[in-house]
């Protein structure tokens, strides 16, 4: 049976859904299969023309053993999952006329429309899965930056088994990413406005991981995280690039390069790990906003904070990549005694250089830019005007780096993930677009829906947040489960 330990060591192996359940490790670290399962060229061929449920079932099947969950489990989750997606396809690939062979791929016609749909569809709908037949309750405690919020939200609405907390740098998203998650009116979603996080969504994470670190309210309170340090959020996410390998490919086998708008690195660890699977990806690029966290790690070697810039990409204004120390135990050969060093030293220090020879094992296929707001809205508007298709500025600053990178990339076809729906930066999109009145692209039902429904938030400041969460979770604890 196919194990998950922590990529820091200090615990026993556990099973899949031991895994996905606990969604940190016992000491801290980010769970990891024992060994990454391998695909051939001819397994590659023949998975060529299966829908994206389907491709999904084969792939994950490789991660999650059978005696946990059936093959016809597995697909009824999927099957779940995915019926809220507005496209038949799920991810469409969308051919750009002026750029030579390359693709956006649009990861945003879920029911939240970001990308995080893609992989909370799968999750929510597993965890629930899990709970419900062992007749169990979690509390789900997520921070977010203005897109896993709202899938959580979504997914996790009206499910008896779960509650979700869900945290957010009031000031630091916009007002339609906030509604996404205010107006659900199901009793079990509780958003958390917070004002005055001097790191944005990374100060809502050291919160998080404050109350993690709780043993009694740990365990009273049964908490988890969907965010992307859970496994099945990365798991799920290596399916995108299988799906948009076959589709783009003339000839399985051939190298191609992806682009990723990159905060977390939990897109773009999904995609490295896609790569060790066997998947032909030439290069994958780390593409920042001025951020560039993980812009100095690709090309100084320094894994840093700095202060947050708050930008016109905003769901990526993210300081800490923490899924990079994922993808380190697989490039290290599963050196978890030097990652715990590394991720303790960060803890305590908020900077890691890596040596020459670390740093050129991670580097091996990957590509880094930070783009400016200035070069991010110049782009938007740019292929809107030459081709009337609207980029959000997350896919925006995935394409820019591809523009800045063109050399090193060479002429091998390329797909530019775009992780978010336009409709959720209309500000943005006006700035971009130098006009008063939204294109029709920039606009959403949903989003316009949600216009309809009254709000529900608790707001709290950041100074008062820990013990103010702590009590309202505790309340509800015992008003809906404890008696
Ligand atoms: C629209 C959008 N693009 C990209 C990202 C970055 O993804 P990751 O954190 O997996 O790197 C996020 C969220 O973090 C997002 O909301």
């Amino acid at each position: 049976m196919l194990k998950y330990v922590s990529n820091k060591g200090g615990c026993a192996a556990v099973d899949f859904e031991t895994a996905i359940l606990d969604g940190f490790a016992s000491d801290g670290g980010l769970y990891v299969p024992e060994t990454l399962p391998k695909i051939s060229i001819e397994q590659l061929e023949q998975w060529r023309g299966l829908s994206y449920v389907e491709l999904a079932f084969e792939i994950l099947s490789l991660f999650i053993d059978r005696t946990i969950l059936s093959a016809a489990e597995l697909k009824e989750v999927l099957a779940t999952a995915y019926a809220p997606f507005e496209k038949q396809q799920i991810i469409p690939l969308h051919k750009l006329k002026t750029r030579n062979e390359t693709y956006i791929m649009e990861l945003f016609h879920g029911p939240t429309i970001s990308f995080k749909d893609i992989g909370l569809a799968f999750l929510v709908n597993l965890v629930n899965y899990f709970l419900s037949r062992k007749n169990q309750h979690l509390s789900l405690i997520v921070a977010t930056t203005g897109d896993t919020g709202p899938a959580t939200a979504y997914f996790c609405a009206g499910k008896s088994n779960l509650d979700a907390w869900v945290l957010y740098p009031k000031e630091l998203i916009t007002p339609e990413q906030e509604r996404q998650m205010t107006s659900l009116q199901q009793p079990n979603i509780h958003p958390f406005a917070v004002t005055g996080c001097p790191d944005g969504a990374d100060t809502l994470d050291a919160v998080i991981s404050k109350l993690y670190a709780d043993p009694a309210f740990k365990e009273t309170l049964k908490l988890s995280s969907v965010n992307s340090i859970n496994w099945g959020r990365v798991m799920m996410q290596t399916v995108h690039y299988f799906y948009g390998y076959l589709q783009v490919v003339d000839k399985v086998g051939e190298s191609i390069n992806v682009s990723v708008p990159s905060g977390g690195f939990g897109n773009l660890c999904a995609g490295a790990l896609a790569r060790e699977m066997g998947l032909p990806l030439k290069h994958l690029v780390a593409a920042n906003n001025e951020n560039g966290s993980l812009d100095r790690i690709f090309s100084r070697g320094e894994f840093s904070k700095q202060p947050l810039i708050s930008t016109v990409s905003s769901a990526i204004d993210i300081l800490i990549p923490f899924n990079f120390w994922r993808y380190l135990y697989f490039i290290l050969d599963a050196d978890s005694q030097q990652i715990k060093a590394w991720m303790d030293e960060f803890q305590a220090t908020g900077k890691v250089t890596f040596s020459e020879e670390v740093r050129e094992r991670y580097q091996r296929g990957f590509l880094s830019n930070s783009a400016t707001d200035q070069q991010t809205l110049a782009l938007i508007n740019e292929i809107y005007a030459a081709e009337d298709y609207l980029l959000d500025p997350h896919g925006a600053v995935s394409l820019q780096a591809c523009d800045a990178l063109q050399v090193e990339l060479g002429p091998e076809k390329l797909i530019c993930l775009a992780t978010a729906h336009p409709a959720k930066f209309p500000l943005i999109i006006k700035q971009a677009l130098n006009v008063d009145q939204l294109p029709q692209a920039a606009t959403h039902h949903s989003i316009e829906r949600d216009k309809t429904f009254c709000q529900k938030v608790h707001l709290c400041e950041y100074a008062i947040l820990e013990p103010a969460l702590r009590s309202a979770m505790l309340t509800n604890w015992e008003l809906t489960k404890g008696q």
